[in-house]
């Protein structure tokens, strides 16, 4: 397969050189004992350690393991798969964290014979390490979106789950014709947790629509359906790996805690831009 990683710092094409990848003017990168090579460059770091935290990491992976977000997974490889016009294709899941959608498509392509490059890219190194250590047939990238170091219209799918949006580098990387698939929580998404935790629980969600005018819109899909958490961890977990965990009550948190079983609603919105 060609390769279509650029050097973030000059742009020039990167070659795969034994256990790292450099440019012809000589920038090296090491690829990792687990297999991700990190192009987060220090000037691209908002923070020491940008995006995801460990904990959060941890949390996600445990709460997805369980299977009860196995519906969105199954949605968006569907759409994937319904958009396909050809037999070969480039995917970047941009935002990856710890890889468990990236990882579910690419078993569904390659299960369905559809040739595939999947490549996730996060800003969490911690988020990679762990997406590095479970798979290795998917190329692992710690970057930035606002800066991908990737080759100008070198992709058939860009899948952005639940994850900061920034048009303009997934519109360079795209191939004309190419989708964009924007994943993101709808009005009713954990409307039970949020009732346990806030008193007044306030409807709303973000549609992706208005910000990528530079794309052509196609549709929206939904997925919306309702499922039993059964074990008190998970409900931990779950509220772990969300933003709410930064901005809520103490007292909902403790209430929400002590529950050993939930039920929630699964809501989200699958928006398909073209370019
Ligand atoms: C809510 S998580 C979603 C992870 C994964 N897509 C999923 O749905 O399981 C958002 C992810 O975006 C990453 N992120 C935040 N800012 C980013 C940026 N500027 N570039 C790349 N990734 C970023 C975070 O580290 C985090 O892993």
């Amino acid at each position: 397969m060609e390769e279509i990683k650029i050097c973030p710092k000059c742009k020039e094409k990167l070659i795969k050189n034994g256990k790292s990848y450099s440019c012809k003017n000589n920038h090296t990168y090491d690829i990792s004992k687990s297999g991700y090579v990190n192009l987060l460059l220090d000037n691209q770091k908002h923070s020491k350690n940008p995006g995801d935290d460990k904990d959060m990491v941890i949390s996600r992976k445990n709460f997805l393991e369980k299977g009860y977000y196995q519906g969105i997974s199954k949605k968006v490889n569907e759409t994937i798969m319904s958009l396909l016009t050809k037999n070969n294709i480039n995917i970047l899941d941009i935002g990856c964290g710890e890889g468990y959608y990236t990882e579910r498509l690419k078993k569904f392509l390659s299960e369905r014979k559809i040739e595939n490059r999947i490549i996730g890219i996060d800003i969490s190194k911690e988020a990679i390490l762990v997406a590095s250590k479970k798979n290795k047939d998917i190329e692992w990238i710690v970057a930035s979106a606002s800066n991908l170091p990737l080759e100008d219209e070198s992709l058939d799918f860009i899948i952005c789950m639940f994850a900061k949006i920034i048009p303009e580098e997934k519109m360079r990387c795209l191939k004309k014709g190419g989708y964009l698939i924007i994943v993101s929580t709808g009005e009713n998404h954990l409307v039970e947790m949020k009732e346990v935790v806030y008193e007044n629980v306030k409807k709303d969600f973000y549609s992706p629509i208005g910000d990528l005018k530079i794309f052509e819109y196609i549709e929206t899909k939904n997925c919306k359906y309702k499922t039993y958490i059964k074990e008190n961890e998970s409900i931990k977990s779950l509220f772990n790996m969300t933003p709410y965990r930064w901005r809520s009550p103490k007292e909902g948190i403790e209430k929400l805690f002590s529950l050993k079983e939930l039920e929630i609603t699964v809501d989200v919105n699958i928006d398909i831009f073209k370019k």
